[in-house]
């Protein structure tokens, strides 16, 4: 505790000359911290925060991202996570793997701050060898600690200015019975100016239609039609916006393939947000559907998600993970895809998902064609296409039950008709599409004919 005091006392001395006055605040730094230390914890919560209030109240992060002090990480978020024994507290962060060094976690405590506590860094397997990669700290609560806020340091430097992050998911697990949402699509780094409207106002229309409740969007730099529809989305409630600016602070990698792509961290960070929404999700979400904004998970023999996983849990009650194939729907123009056709949306930027009716057999050389549909509760850490560390048990969701719509962007090789398989589930949905997405579109203010006809 004196330490910290006395390191206010020195960010004081940068702005004043008068050594009287620094000593002085010494003086009465020193008499506070060791009264403070002495006090019995049983009258401690009639003292005035005087601790938390120096340390917590001005620098508690606003960032999706804070780098840490004195070192070359970055951390993201904090979460209550009492799952794994001798741990309370996993901070999911962005680590350099070559730089790490011992670390301590400290907290803010309801009335006190709390002596600190050794860290343990765990970096996540699929780092794909970049130099960061995604890592969870791990942090053990001192006793008598209600703690509001954490922060980390390196063993030997204490940080002038710690940047204190929230603490998240502070529920108990008996509250885990009643969810806010049922489904929550997490979809990870939007980037390259990103700006394919069309589909993503069906997607999202669909998802609902589905089932969803909330669909977490990690921005990195949307195309501007996009954000607006965003915008429109996340005050109507459907999507979260979460900032993701890694290229602030990191040259984010484009692909997953160091030597191709380079740069810092694979695909824009897209592990750490997937992991970090994983968490997010926990304590207000049932399940979490790990996709991209051009997949729909879409079942066959239910009406939506929540009356297929109503008939799958209890047939698989110990299973957390759900694997659910990937088909590509590519495009193709024939008489019967011009049948989804919307003229409305004529000038939206983007591709109508309605003219999408044809899937293609799998090329057993592409890697992957699968994703997650998860109890977030059972995930430890994630990546993409499997689950790196979970409790409870896995199951591949037959293809017929349900499988993955991916309506690709690019597609190098068009194949004949008759190498197509026919599948106009989408169109079940068309009637109750067309009029949402229409609207969400005019409410962002993006071009469609009819008010043009109008005008
Ligand atoms: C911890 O502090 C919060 C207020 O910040 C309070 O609501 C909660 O009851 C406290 N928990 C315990 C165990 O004291
Ligand atoms: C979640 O699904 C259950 C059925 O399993 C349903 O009763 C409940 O209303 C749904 N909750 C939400 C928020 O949609
Ligand atoms: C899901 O489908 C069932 C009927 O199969 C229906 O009763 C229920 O309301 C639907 N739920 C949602 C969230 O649409
Ligand atoms: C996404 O990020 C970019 C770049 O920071 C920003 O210009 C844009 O407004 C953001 N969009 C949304 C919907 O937040």
């Amino acid at each position: 505790m004196t330490s910290f005091c006395l390191s206010d006392v020195m960010e004081r001395a940068k702005y004043s000359t008068n050594t009287k006055y620094i000593l002085l605040f010494i003086i009465v730094c020193l008499v506070i911290s060791l009264a403070l230390e002495r006090i019995p914890d049983t009258y401690r919560k009639f003292m005035p925060p005087y601790k938390s209030m120096l340390m917590c109240s001005s620098q508690i992060s606003d960032q999706t991202i804070t780098p840490l002090d004195n070192t070359k990480h970055f951390m993201v978020s904090a979460f209550m996570d009492q799952r794994v024994k001798g741990f309370d507290i996993r901070i999911i962060s962005i680590f350099r793997r070559d730089s790490i060094q011992p670390l301590h976690c400290l907290f803010c405590c309801v009335d006190h701050l709390s002596d600190t506590t050794p860290a343990t860094v765990l970096v996540h397997s699929d780092h794909f060898d970049f130099p960061y990669g995604a890592t969870d700290v791990m942090c053990q609560i001192p006793h008598n600690c209600n703690a509001t806020h954490v922060t980390l340091m390196p063993h030997t430097m204490r940080s002038m200015n710690p940047m204190w992050l929230p603490l998240r998911n502070k529920k108990t697990h008996e509250k885990y019975t009643s969810f806010e949402f049922n489904f929550t699509v997490c979809i990870s780094a939007l980037f390259g100016g990103y700006n394919n409207v069309l589909q993503f106002a069906q997607t999202l229309e669909i998802y609902r239609l589905l089932g969803v409740g909330r669909v977490v969007v990690y921005n990195n730099s949307g195309g501007p039609e996009l954000s607006r529809l965003l915008h429109s989305y996340s005050q109507e409630g459907l999507v979260e916006l979460v900032q993701w600016p890694i290229h602030n602070y990191l040259n984010p990698s484009h692909g997953w393939r160091l030597s191709v792509h380079g740069g810092d961290l694979q695909y824009y960070g897209q592990l750490v947000a997937l992991n970090e929404c994983i968490y997010r999700s926990m304590e207000r979400s049932r399940y979490v559907l790990l996709n991209d904004i051009d997949e729909i998970i879409m079942p066959y023999q239910h009406d939506n998600l929540t009356s297929l996983m109503d008939t799958l849990q209890p047939q698989h009650p110990n299973t957390g993970v759900f694997i659910i194939q990937a088909l590509v729907y590519p495009k193709k123009t024939t008489k019967e895809s011009n049948k989804g056709y919307v003229d409305a949306w004529r000038q939206v930027p983007g591709f109508n998902i309605l003219q999408r009716i044809y899937w293609e057999d799998r090329n057993d050389k592409q890697y992957h064609r699968h994703k997650m549909l998860v109890q977030p509760r059972f995930v430890e850490q994630t990546s993409v296409h499997y689950v790196l560390k979970l409790f409870g048990e896995k199951y591949k969701i037959p293809e017929q039950l349900c499988h993955i719509m991916h309506s690709v962007t690019k597609h190098l090789t068009e194949r004949p008709l008759e190498e197509l398989h026919l599948d106009k589930r989408l169109w079940d949905f068309k009637d109750r599409v067309i009029p949402r997405v229409t609207e969400m579109l005019r409410r962002a203010g993006l071009p469609s004919s009819e008010e043009e006809a109008d005008e």
